[in-house]
């Protein structure tokens, strides 16, 4: 990508411990904001801001036209047919848990089953757990293989006359597995079940069309995709989203309320219940139009390039060992080396200004299946370049000196 792009984030000019450049490989956790969306939100601030959807004046007006605007833009960028399909929230998390609860509520009852994976992250186990614990509803789960794909025909036969959801993520946060969405929701479909689909790891880093996908719900978080922390969309079809009951009550989810009878407003709002986080709407619009400029296509193909040159590097290292697939990945790498905890490998990397996360990343049962207790994982972004792989896998050498 252009080197100049780096300038758009201040943070990656910060030197760490007084001496070291800051070499941010933690993209999956979260990405870096580029000033765009700062100064977007900034401005919002010091010169419109006042409460959305409620009043008559000028400013209120501005701050609606402008929170209307991030839906379409939010739209556009995932092809959803209608604004009335895109529903903020405060993240992948509170999407999933919108569902579990507000679906469940309309759709399940004692003996039903949701199939997930054995890849996916605790938002996408736990609501379904506590969706358990409410209806009594079974958990069934599509196994992996070693090298971190999904078993498809495993998969096939876990449909049963009881099945009323596929809740899978379209990306491993810990292998970069990226999986056959559109197959599963094929799978899924013939059987009359729908779909939700975790864009928490795609959204960043593909384009993604709901409608050529074909997915029933498909959630994603703001702060991963260069946005503001604090919000996060729930794509679902309307067709859906129309029989399900409200997740919250509060204001602007209403259409009348007395003590008697209360009802709903008209989608998306009827899932929005209280004051929302418009100025977060703002910042997560300015960061679509921003990947949108540099496209997703070449976004994608930067990273697949920067990716492949790092599972070189890193396989030139001994006792190296890679988690996930080989080819077919997106931009994040699990490994450990040698006898090394990774806790210790991610500190002492820190010590020279590289950052990496370390852990279970919130998928227990995955290293469980992995035989693991956590890995070191870098993820990796478009404004990453090869001199900061060469540096990670530099700061490796020097850790394992240590050992
Ligand atoms: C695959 C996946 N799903 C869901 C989440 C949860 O996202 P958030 O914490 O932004 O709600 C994450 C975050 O790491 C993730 O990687």
């Amino acid at each position: 990508m252009e080197s100049g792009l780096r300038c758009d984030f201040p943070i990656l000019a910060r030197t760490l411990y007084n001496k070291y450049p800051l070499v941010y490989l933690d993209n999956a956790a979260t990405t870096q904001k580029p000033r765009m969306v700062v100064e977007a939100m900034r401005n919002e601030y010091y010169n419109v801001n006042a409460n959305v959807h409620r009043g008559v004046h000028f400013l209120s007006q501005q701050a609606t036209d402008l929170q209307e605007a991030g839906r379409e833009t939010v739209r556009r960028f995932l092809n959803a047919r209608s604004t009335s399909e895109i529903i903020f929230t405060r993240g992948t998390t509170e999407s999933i848990n919108l569902v579990a609860s507000s679906f469940g509520q309309a759709f399940m009852h004692e003996g039903d089953e949701v199939i997930v994976s054995e890849m996916e992250h605790h938002s996408n186990i736990v609501p379904w757990q506590l969706l358990r614990e409410r209806l009594g509803i079974g958990l069934r789960v599509i196994p992996i293989t070693d090298d971190g794909h999904l078993q498809m025909e495993a998969y096939e036969q876990l449909f049963t006359e009881h099945t009323r959801l596929v809740s899978v993520t379209h990306v491993s946060n810990v292998l970069g597995t990226i999986n056959p969405v559109q197959d599963i929701i094929r799978i899924a479909h013939a059987h009359g079940v729908p779909v939700l689909i975790d864009g928490a790891q795609s959204a960043p880093h593909m384009t993604v069309d709901v409608q050529a996908m074909d997915c029933d719900f498909f959630a994603f978080s703001g702060h991963k995709i260069y946005g503001p922390t604090g919000i996060g969309v729930l794509y679902g079809k309307e067709n859906w989203l129309e029989q399900m009951p409200p997740y919250m009550g509060g204001g602007e989810m209403i259409k009348s309320v007395s003590f008697d009878r209360t009802t709903f407003n008209d989608l998306p709002y009827k899932f929005e219940a209280g004051t929302p986080d418009y100025v977060a709407v703002t910042g997560l619009a300015k960061a679509l139009d921003y990947v949108t400029a540099l496209g997703m296509d070449r976004i994608r193909d930067y990273e697949h390039e920067l990716t492949q040159y790092a599972l070189q590097r890193l396989g030139e290292i001994p006792g190296m060992r890679i988690f996930g697939p080989r080819q077919e990945r997106e931009a994040v790498i699990s490994f450990l080396v040698g006898h090394i905890h990774h806790l210790d490998m991610g500190t002492l990397l820190d010590r020279l200004g590289i950052a990496v996360r370390t852990g279970h990343h919130c998928a227990e049962p995955l290293m469980h299946r992995l035989g693991i207790e956590g890995t070191v994982r870098a993820s990796f972004s478009f404004y990453n370049t090869r001199e900061e792989v060469d540096a990670l896998v530099d700061g490796i050498f020097r850790v394992m000196k240590m050992f």
